[in-house]
Parts: C-alpha cells; sequence; structure tokens
C-alpha cells in the first residue's frame, strides 16, 4: 500500500508553529481524532484541533505559544495532562500520548505515558484514531493502524480494540456510537451492536447530562430516527427514555387496533427535522404522544381512546426533563406547551371557526407556527388521498390564523381594560370581581362578541359590571 499524505488538511499556518515546537523540542506530534475524520469526510472547517505528543503535551502547548506572534495565554489542565491555547477561532488542545487502564465503576482511567500506537489504542473508533503526522520529515502521513479510511468509504462504525472492552471500559461510548451513526448515517458493526447491547447496563455510570450531551446530537442529526432506532435496539433508550419504549405494540380488542406510537413518533421525528433545526421542537415531536401510554383505553363503544393524553403527556415532559437533568427552562415550558396543545389544529381541521382560531392563537402565542409545523409533521397515514386531504385542512388552518391574526392582533393578547381602571372606575379595593371582569372581557374578544379594541371592551366592562350589581365610582 502506497503511503498517504493529507497535507491539505494541515495547510493552516497553526501546524508549521506546532511542527517547529516539535522540532525544538526533538518530539513526535500528531494531529488526531475528530478533526482528522471531518476533513476527510468534508464536513467543514473543524475548529478543534487535538494534537497528541509523544512527550509533554504542556511543555509542547507552551512552546508552540511563545512562538505564536500574538504569544496566547495557554490554558493548563493539571489533573489531565493537557493544555489548550486559541489561535484565532481554532482551539487546539495538546496532550501527551498516553495509555489507560480503567476500573469497573469508573470511565476515569488510570494513565501512564505511551506510544503514539498506544493512544490510538484507546481511541472510540476506528474512524476516530486516524492520525497525521507533523514531524519534519513526514509532515502529513497518515498513520492509520486500524483501517479507519476503510471504515470511514464503507461508513462502518468499529472500535480499534475488542468491542466489549471498549464500551465497558467508557460506556459513553455506546451513545457516541449511536450518535455518530446518526450524525453521519453509519452503520455500527455487528459486533459493536452486540457489545453495547451486553453492556447496556454500564451506562449507570455515566451523568445524565453527557447522555443529554449525546441525545441532543442525535436530535440533530438529519434522520434522528436512525440514532433512536438503534438506541431501542440495543436497549439503551429502554434505560433513557423508557416513556418512548412503552408506546411500542399494537393492541388488538375485538378485532380493533390502534397504531404503534412509538414507530409513528419516530415518523413525526423525521418529518418535522425536515422543516426545522429547532431541537426543541423536535424534542415535543418525540414527546408528543407520550401521554398515550398511561392514558390508553378501550371501551365498546369508542373503540381505543387516549383521553386527555397531552395534558397527561404534557406533565410528563416536566418529570423526564428532571430525571435526565435537563434544564428545567423555557425551552422545557416550550416543549410542555406543544404536548399540550398538540391536538388542537386538528379539531380545528374539521369545523374552522373564527372564535376556535383565536383561542389557538391566544393559547399558543408566539408558538403558532412550530405548532401548526408539529401538527403538519404528525400526519403519517399511508393512504395517499388522506394525507393530501390533512394538509389541505391544515393549509386552510394556517389561512385563517393569518386573516384571524391581521383582523384580531389576538397573538400576544394584553386586555384591553387593566384592573387599575376597573378598580378606579367602581371604586374598587382588590377583589375577585375585577378578576371576572377582566376575565369576561376577554372571554367575549375571543368569542367574536366584542373586537379586540379599547372602545368596545370599555362599554362591555359597564355591561358586565352592571350584572355583578357594581356601581359606578362618581368622584
Ligand atoms: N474519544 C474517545 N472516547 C470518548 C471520547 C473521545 O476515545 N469517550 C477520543 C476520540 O478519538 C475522539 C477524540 O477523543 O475523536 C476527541 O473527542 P471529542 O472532541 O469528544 O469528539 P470528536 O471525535 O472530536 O467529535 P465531536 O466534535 O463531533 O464530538
Amino acid at each position: 500500500m502506497p503511503e498517504k499524505y493529507y497535507k491539505e488538511a494541515i495547510s493552516n499556518k497553526i501546524f508549521e508553529y506546532i511542527t517547529q515546537a516539535t522540532e525544538e523540542l526533538q518530539l513526535k506530534s500528531y494531529v488526531i481524532g475528530g478533526f482528522v475524520r471531518d476533513f476527510i469526510l468534508r464536513r467543514g472547517n473543524a475548529k478543534d484541533i487535538d494534537v497528541v505528543t509523544v512527550g509533554s503535551g504542556i511543555e509542547l502547548a507552551q512552546k508552540v505559544a511563545s512562538l505564536l506572534p500574538n504569544k496566547p495565554k495557554v490554558q493548563v489542565f493539571k489533573t489531565y495532562g493537557t493544555a489548550m491555547l486559541r489561535y484565532k477561532e481554532i482551539e487546539v488542545e495538546f496532550v501527551g500520548a498516553r495509555r489507560e487502564s480503567y476500573h469497573e465503576d469508573s470511565r476515569n482511567p488510570e494513565v501512564t505515558t505511551g506510544s503514539l500506537q498506544d493512544d490510538q489504542n484507546r481511541r472510540d473508533f476506528t474512524i476516530n484514531a486516524l492520525a497525521l503526522s507533523l514531524n519534519k520529515e513526514s509532515f502529513g502521513k497518515l498513520l492509520d493502524p486500524f483501517g479507519g479510511i476503510n471504515d470511514l468509504d464503507n461508513k462502518i462504525i468499529r472500535t480499534p480494540l475488542d468491542p466489549d472492552i471498549t464500551y465497558s471500559d467508557d460506556p459513553l461510548r455506546m451513545m457516541r456510537a449511536v450518535r455518530f451513526a446518526s450524525q453521519l448515517n453509519f452503520t455500527i458493526e455487528k459486533s459493536s451492536l452486540d457489545a453495547i447491547t451486553k453492556n447496556v447496563n454500564r451506562i449507570d455510570i455515566i451523568t445524565r447530562e453527557r447522555i443529554v450531551e449525546e441525545l441532543n446530537k442525535i436530535m440533530a442529526s438529519p434522520v434522528p430516527s436512525i440514532g433512536f432506532l438503534l438506541l431501542e435496539k440495543t436497549g439503551l433508550l429502554n434505560k433513557i427514555l423508557p416513556e418512548l419504549i412503552a408506546l411500542k405494540g399494537v393492541e388488538e380488542v375485538e378485532g380493533q387496533t390502534h397504531k404503534d406510537n412509538f414507530y409513528h413518533t419516530l415518523e413525526v421525528v423525521d418529518n418535522i427535522s425536515k422543516h426545522t433545526e429547532d431541537i426543541w421542537l423536535r424534542w415535543a415531536a418525540l414527546l408528543h404522544d407520550i401521554g398515550k401510554a398511561p392514558t390508553k383505553k378501550f371501551d365498546k363503544r369508542n373503540g381505543w381512546t387516549f383521553h386527555s393524553h397531552e395534558f397527561v403527556g404534557s406533565k410528563m415532559v416536566y418529570k423526564l426533563f428532571k430525571r435526565l437533568k435537563m434544564p428545567l427552562n423555557n425551552k422545557m415550558k416550550f416543549v410542555q406547551k406543544m404536548v399540550l396543545l398538540s391536538s388542537r389544529p386538528i379539531v380545528l381541521a374539521s369545523e374552522v371557526t373564527d372564535s376556535a382560531v383565536r383561542r389557538l392563537i391566544f393559547d399558543a402565542g408566539d408558538d403558532i407556527d412550530s405548532l401548526m409545523t408539529l401538527c403538519e409533521a404528525d400526519i403519517t397515514t399511508k393512504n395517499p388521498k388522506k394525507f393530501r386531504r390533512y394538509h389541505k385542512n391544515f393549509e386552510i388552518v394556517r389561512q385563517k390564523i393569518k386573516e384571524v391574526e391581521e383582523r384580531d392582533r389576538i397573538r400576544n393578547f394584553q386586555p384591553p381594560i387593566t384592573g387599575e381602571e376597573i378598580m378606579k372606575t367602581f371604586n374598587l379595593k382588590p377583589c375577585r370581581e375585577i378578576g371576572q371582569i377582566k376575565e369576561a372581557i376577554k372571554e367575549a374578544i375571543l368569542e367574536g362578541i366584542i373586537p379586540n379594541e379599547y372602545e368596545a371592551s370599555h362599554k362591555f366592562m359597564f355591561e358586565k359590571a352592571k350584572s355583578l350589581g357594581l356601581e359606578v365610582n362618581l368622584k
């Protein structure tokens, strides 16, 4: 085999400085990992460069910094024996080549110095163990001891060593394998898949934050179902998101069945991913039906029902986020809201009244467009006639939303009459009646009894007050 050189990959000036520093310190250095992989895959300019040196990574980083014109600061991580510096928009991390040995209960290995080959052995996948020489005499030479280039060509995720050891040593790699498969549309090699399945319980030693980081990367990939199906197949999904596994399966009673909500859900996620990059809307798609498992019932008259699954589902979103230590912020609230409202436009599709549209805009606010995108993604029927009809109906709903919006400005509804005005007009201290009047005005606007305007609301306030037996403050 002729030796391969990838000089183009390391044409950035920073590599010249690293080579010079390597020479001066009489070391051996290589660029390794994601940078090399992504260059060969043409995945755009990598901003993270990992450099491994046979020697001290910290010393090398300091030398490089001293050679660079702007003398950047070197951040040293003593415990890990690594150092980092910034060059323009690039982050370069330096580490000494190492050999690792792991303990049963931790993914933090014991580290001893080693050769480049030792360092490549300890890496997760063959495609991440590719290294390019930064040494003067072999600048750009590829070092690929495990056939990583072949695996890139054949789109395969494979571990350099026995997969059972690689995954058991650092179980986060199980998530990483699935994540890379999903991001790159690669296949996980059979023995790897078996090893993940076997080691599935080892995921328990991984922090939830790291698991979620990988989940979010799966969610952001072009076809997220690739990742979720692999998580399901290996048993990881059952450990991480059992709520989704509970949606699996089709039951039959008296000849009546319901759809498999797990596979339906994955279709919805893939559908929505064609229309949005927003991972939180994608999360909403993933969780939009989770309330269906606990609410599923069969009754003779109506067949299979999932009464208030949207409400139950939105409550489950909170519990799920909390369990996974995901931030309980407005992103979580957005997902809850999408789940809660996920059936509303469908109801509208059969009868689009102005007042129902107004109520939907009021409840969804600025998220109305996301909600419609979710509902459209929810159409997974394989009947082309129905498919067209449902989409057409949603088009009508969207059009109606536009019309009502332009006319009534309901989206960020601010009641035209404030509580203070009501208090002043009727000489009231804070009391129940103020809320009742405000609510009545809001209802009248949403029902289309009065327009969303001050004059009409003001007049309506008096009518409502009268019915409550209140008198005007004449002072
Ligand atoms: N690595 C590993 N095991 C892990 C994490 C990382 O062996 N659990 C190795 C891999 O060789 C990887 C390198 O460390 O290429 C850098 O890791 P990281 O920056 O996390 O990932 P990248 O491969 O660069 O990919 P991405 O930026 O997409 O996460």
